[in-house]
């Protein structure tokens, strides 16, 4: 049986890891198999990638090029990591997917969605989540919980403007992509924010 593939989005610092690391611990407690995988990166060619993509040091990077890095990484990365594990019939924990690149390269760089979605036409061949859990925290939230920013990474420094787009983008696509993407309210705890991941997923079938 193929496994269950679930995404995870957000803003930088809106707290994927830790409910990714949550939503883990719950379903070893179930017995449910599972990975838990990043992009960019998750396997070592993918790993090389992200850090061109997001060395400071590149800065006359075009944004196309941005765009096809990332699109080549995750490329890379379902072939090393998604499709095995979904073969073994394990489900995938995936933090970022399709819909980073619509958000930040789309909204945030301004590049073409249907340049976008072609070129991770061939990058994905047809391999969606079942379901991706979008975080929502405005991004200067997200940086007041992270203490900042990574002064040498390429995204995190593009600017407040840009940072606003990309959480306005997710919005947008929110409205284009439902069911499929679906918004988490994460004013509450972490606690309360992981039950209601859990619920959702619960009510998906996606939890077992
Ligand atoms: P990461 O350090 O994993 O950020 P975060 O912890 O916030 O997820 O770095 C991934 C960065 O790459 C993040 O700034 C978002 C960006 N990104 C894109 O711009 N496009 C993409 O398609 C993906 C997958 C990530």
């Amino acid at each position: 049986m193929k496994g269950k593939f679930i995404a995870f989005e957000g803003c930088e610092g809106a707290g994927k890891s830790t409910q990714m690391r949550l939503l883990s611990e719950t379903m070893q407690k179930r017995g449910i198999a599972h990975v838990v995988t990043r992009e960019p990166g998750g396997g070592p060619i993918s790993e090389a990638v992200r850090k061109i993509i997001l060395d400071g040091k590149n800065a006359a990077m075009t944004d196309e090029c941005e765009a096809l890095l990332y699109a080549a990484a995750r490329a890379q990365h379902l072939a090393d990591v998604v499709l095995p594990a979904l073969g073994r019939g394990e489900t995938v924990l995936c933090d970022r997917y399709i819909f980073s690149s619509f958000a930040y390269q789309g909204y945030g760089r301004g590049l073409s969605l249907e340049f976008l979605r072609q070129i991770n036409a061939y990058a994905i061949a047809a391999c969606m989540p079942d379901c991706t859990l979008f975080l929502d925290i405005p991004p200067a939230r997200a940086f007041e919980r992270k203490h900042g920013r990574d002064e040498n990474d390429r995204i995190e420094t593009a600017g407040e403007a840009f940072h606003r787009r990309v959480y306005e983008g997710y919005h947008a696509l929110l409205g284009a992509y439902a069911p499929q993407l679906v918004a988490v309210d994460c004013s509450g705890t972490k606690y309360e924010t992981s039950a209601r991941i859990a619920a959702l997923l619960e009510a998906r079938g996606l939890l077992g």
